[in-house]
């Protein structure tokens, strides 16, 4: 058994879903974190990581008897977000995971996001299971606290299983209609054809037993070519982003392979100054106290931080010198992806100058800039504080467009030097976390001025 468990990989699972169908919940309730309500807006912004070892996973699923069942050293879990604009992050997610949960609300059914997710995981060939959560809603629900599924809705009236009844009817004709075969996972006779669903609640916990063991059955089943563990390290930056105290650092997810601190890294080449990971069951995206290693292996999210992290992007791959050969290979991708960030900034150089915390939100942001409804040129960008240097190259534009002007801060910090010389030059700052909320004040100024 413990030579089995050193082949095998942790699977990566991604958390996908529309807005609000309660995906960060699920993963709190797992966690026992309170991750979501601390969110600017109720709103994930930003991808995260999660790594759940094998021991509770063993714990959660125990009242289901299916210990012995588990060969994986754990679990690694991605939370993406649901709001429309963040497609570029729902993506990234969708192409790093072995396999997903795709969070339908029960009471909702599907909406444009689930079928934006469904068509990610299906345009990659990615195995998913659906959770069908919320259904604590369904009127008359009698809360078991983590129980089983099955067991909890033999607790429940007649009402109650009718209600469900009939959403899950609908749900499956909607699935139906996207091309899809779905089935309570508990009556699915054919497993690989007919996707399964797990009824839960991220409220009480109902179902999540099913959906963790479900999960983990599932990848070690069918995934153990894809799931044994290689030495080459394979690697890819989620974020970029300052964190007080640490500077610039980057969120990885190491998906094979060992990291070793010390280790040179690529393509911006640098060394790795150190390794570090939230404590198992803890958000990698939220701050808090980190632990150091000496090496990681795979898969696992991790921070990493090192000098000239600056020049990372976001959704490259990561490589260690000396060990992967294809050099350029790499650099040639992470070239086309900085391309990509930079075709959205306006030709005229007339625009206004976007900063934001990290890489992704900065993709998501100029994405929603771009998009028809909204469709404002953008500049300049750039990554962290707002210091006196932006305000300073902003200050241009003042001549050419009073309007752009402006700096939108999303989700960042003004130093008070940045400050003071806005107000003097006459350079507008709109701050604010929320990514539409940033949109509209900027749209209130310009109406502003136009009158
Ligand atoms: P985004 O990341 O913004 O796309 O949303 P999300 O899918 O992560 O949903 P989130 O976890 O933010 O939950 C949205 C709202 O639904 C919150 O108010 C939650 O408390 C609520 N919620 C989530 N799951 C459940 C559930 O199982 N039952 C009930 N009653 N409420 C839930
Ligand atoms: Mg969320
Ligand atoms: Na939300």
């Amino acid at each position: 058994k413990q030579a089995e468990e050193n082949l095998l990989r942790s699977p990566i699972c991604c958390i996908m879903g529309h807005v609000d169908a309660g995906k960060t919940k699920l993963l709190d309730f797992v966690r026992g974190t309170n991750v979501q309500e601390g969110e600017a807006g109720f709103i994930t912004q930003q991808i995260g990581a999660t790594y759940f070892p094998a021991e509770n996973i063993r714990e959660r699923t125990k009242e289901l008897k299916a210990d012995a069942k588990l060969k994986v050293p754990g679990l690694l879990v991605i939370d993406t977000p649901g709001h429309e604009s963040f497609t570029n992050l729902r993506s990234r997610g969708s192409g790093l995971c072995d396999i997903a949960i795709l969070v339908v609300d029960i009471m909702d059914g599907l909406k444009p996001q689930t079928i934006e997710s469904l068509k990610l995981l299906k345009m990659r060939n990615t195995e998913f299971i659906i959770a069908l959560n919320k259904v604590d809603r369904l009127y008359g629900w009698k809360t078991c606290r983590n129980a089983p599924i099955v067991k909890a809705m033999k607790q429940q009236s007649k009402d109650v299983q009718n209600e469900f009844n009939m959403k899950l009817r609908q749900i499956v004709t909607q699935f139906m209609e996207q091309g899809l075969n779905t089935e309570l996972y508990y009556k699915n006779r054919e497993m690989g054809e007919t996707f399964n669903m797990v009824p839960t609640s991220a409220i009480s916990g109902e179902g999540i037993p099913d959906l963790l063991l479900l999960l983990v059955q599932w990848t070690q089943k069918t995934m153990v070519e894809k799931l044994t563990f290689s030495n080459k390290v394979q690697c890819t930056v989620l974020e970029v982003k300052v964190i007080e105290g640490h500077g610039m650092t980057i969120d990885v997810v190491l998906v094979n392979g060992v990291i070793h601190e010390g280790d040179q890294i690529g393509p911006i080449v640098t060394t790795i100054r150190a390794l570090l990971t939230p404590h198992p069951m803890k958000e990698l995206r939220v701050k808090g106290t980190y632990l150091h290693h000496k090496e990681i292996k795979a898969a696992q999210g991790i921070k990493i931080t090192a000098q000239g992290l600056e020049h990372a992007i976001a959704g490259t791959g990561l490589y260690v010198v000396g060990i992967d050969a294809d050099l350029e290979d790499v650099k040639e991708v992470a070239m086309e992806d900085m391309k990509s960030v930079m075709s959205r900034i306006d030709k005229s150089g007339e625009g206004v100058y976007v900063q934001a915390s990290t890489l992704g939100s900065l993709e998501a942001f100029l994405e929603y800039l771009k998009s028809s409804d909204v469709c404002i040129p953008v500049s300049g960008i750039g990554i962290g504080p707002v210091h006196k240097k932006d305000v300073m190259k902003v200050s241009v534009m003042l001549e050419k467009k009073k309007e752009y002007g402006t700096i939108l801060a999303f989700d960042v910090k003004v130093t008070p030097e940045a400050r003071e010389l806005a107000a003097e030059l006459g350079v507008k700052i709109f701050i604010d976390d929320v990514i539409y909320r940033l949109f509209d004040q900027f749209k209130a100024y310009i109406c502003n001025l136009k009158e």
